[in-house]
């Protein structure tokens, strides 16, 4: 008797389809699993059977054999409850029940268009891939959502001063721009970073379902089932890993780039951070993915994350540039540990400058984040429209292609850039840049074509680049 059951096995954060082939005939009493399954899905024999007798059914005393198809994936144990990767699967290929326990119910119900039912028991298990749907648990009412702004008391109008820095902020946030802060200490850099997430557009609904997919399958989410409704924020310490970065580990696991896909990840005192973890993200920042090799394949993982990182201008933390006691080869030297490469990888530079007594009049207050957060929504939402049908949301995942056919400028501005890629040393990578970030300020005040003022603010924001021209 031959019985074929689907299931799941993770690859990535994706799953990919296994077939469960059961075949009992008569002969001596065995269980053998077949096709690469790893030493967890071959020790659930035991549970297996315990399981089968405790739901009251017999246990066939006859020769089984469990065919784990296609063989040539490798399959761990604890992959084989994950609905949310499950269900998306399922729903690609047509598949149309899903089967889950009940304490997953509410997460694999986000996927539309698919009918998920929750067994309590494995005896309800087997009623309902028998057809009999009446044994179905009653869905769990929605988790409730989390409106998007609730945690942070962090507040824009509590940060004096550093209006260059805060306009830097609100481009970044309106395109999901790379940005570097480089001041002295206690001029409010992390201050600031840490309230970027504030300003952030929510999660679409279908960005809702690929991150929480990512935070599921690293057992992150909640155990009530609840999804991501905001947009992830990571700030790993200096002292991380490639790995941790990156991802890696037998089977790979997701590291922190991962993890901030479709939000921030924030390095603070960026030249603290190895430089072999620094180059490590080169990759994800271009290609928006990781990918691990291992002996057992290679597992891709989406990265697109924006980067806000976070630098005093020397080791010592000097106070200002004019009380500076480090040499400047030191001062280089420090700063110079952020390659070339990286740099250019980071849409804005912002140099701040050390706070001034001025900037404590009550009357200098900026903005609040609730009003930075809606000129960033209206420009998130011009990206939408034109980006319709091509891929992409934001300005900063534009191809070079892409950049060719939205980003037209006059030829004023191309003199402009021309200027600032032989004055600053741009690369083509970096000329495209200021491209997008132009693009972004247009989109902030709703202009349609490029004017040479957008890209003359974009051009400001790559003041690094001279520096390291020297
Ligand atoms: N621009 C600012 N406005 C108001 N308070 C500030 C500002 N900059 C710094 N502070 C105060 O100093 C503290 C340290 O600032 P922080 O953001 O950690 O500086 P940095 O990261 O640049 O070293 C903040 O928690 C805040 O209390
Ligand atoms: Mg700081």
């Amino acid at each position: 008797m031959l019985a074929r059951i689907l299931s799941a096995a993770l690859v990535g954060v994706e799953a990919a389809l296994v077939r469960v082939e059961v075949d009992v005939t008569p002969g001596l009493p065995a269980f053998t699993t077949v096709g690469l399954p790893d030493s967890a899905v071959r020790e659930s024999r035991e549970r297996v059977r315990t399981a089968i007798r405790n739901a009251g059914f017999p246990f066939p005393a006859d020769r089984i054999t469990v065919n784990l198809a296609p063989a040539d994936l490798r399959k761990a144990g604890a992959s084989f409850d994950l609905p949310l990767a499950v269900g998306l699967t399922c729903r690609r290929q047509g598949i149309g029940t899903l089967v889950v326990p009940v304490a997953n119910h509410t997460e694999a119900r986000a996927v539309d268009g698919l009918r998920v039912l929750a067994a309590p028991t494995l005896r309800d298990a087997v009623s309902l891939l028998n057809g009999d749907t009446a044994q179905a648990a009653p869905p769990a009412p929605d988790p409730p959502a989390s409106p998007s702004t609730s945690t942070d008391d962090l507040d824009f109008a509590d940060v004096r001063g550093q209006t260059y820095a805060k306009r830097a902020l609100e481009i970044a946030a309106g395109g999901a721009h790379n940005l570097l802060l480089v001041g002295p200490p206690g001029g409010g850099k992390t201050m600031l970073a840490r309230r970027l997430a504030g300003i952030l557009p929510p999660l679409t609904r279908d960005e809702v379902i690929e991150a929480s997919t990512i935070w599921s399958v690293a057992g992150l989410l909640p155990r009530h089932g609840e999804l991501m409704s905001r947009r992830p924020f990571r700030a790993p310490h200096h002292t991380i890993s490639v790995s941790g970065l990156i991802g890696g580990g037998t089977p790979p696991h997701p590291g922190e780039v991962t993890l901030a896909h479709l939000g921030v990840l924030f390095l603070d005192e960026l030249p603290e951070f190895q430089q072999h973890v620094l180059e490590s993200l080169r990759q994800p920042l271009e290609d928006g993915r990781v990918t691990i090799a291992r002996a057992s394949g290679v597992s891709d993982f989406p990265a697109r994350f924006q980067l806000v990182a976070a630098a005093n201008p020397c080791r010592r933390g000097c106070a200002s540039l004019d009380h500076c006691i480090c040499t400047p080869a030191e001062r280089a030297r420090y700063l110079g540990r952020l390659s070339r490469p990286l740099l250019d990888r980071i849409d804005l530079h912002v140099e701040l400058p050390a706070l001034a007594p001025a900037d404590f009049r009550p009357a200098v207050a900026g903005d609040a984040t609730e009003t930075i957060r809606l000129r960033v929504g209206a420009a998130r939402q011009r990206q939408r429209e034109r980006f319709r049908g091509t891929g992409i949301r934001v300005n900063a995942a534009m191809s070079p292609r892409q950049v060719r056919r939205f980003c037209a400028v006059p030829a004023e501005a191309e003199r402009l850039l021309a200027a600032a890629m032989t004055g600053l040393g741009l690369s083509a990578r970096g000329h495209d840049r200021v491209l997008k970030v132009a693009r972004t300020i247009a989109d902030l005040v709703g202009a349609e074509t490029l004017a040479a003022e957008h890209c003359a603010e974009a051009i400001q924001y790559r003041g690094l680049d001279r520096q390291w021209r020297a």
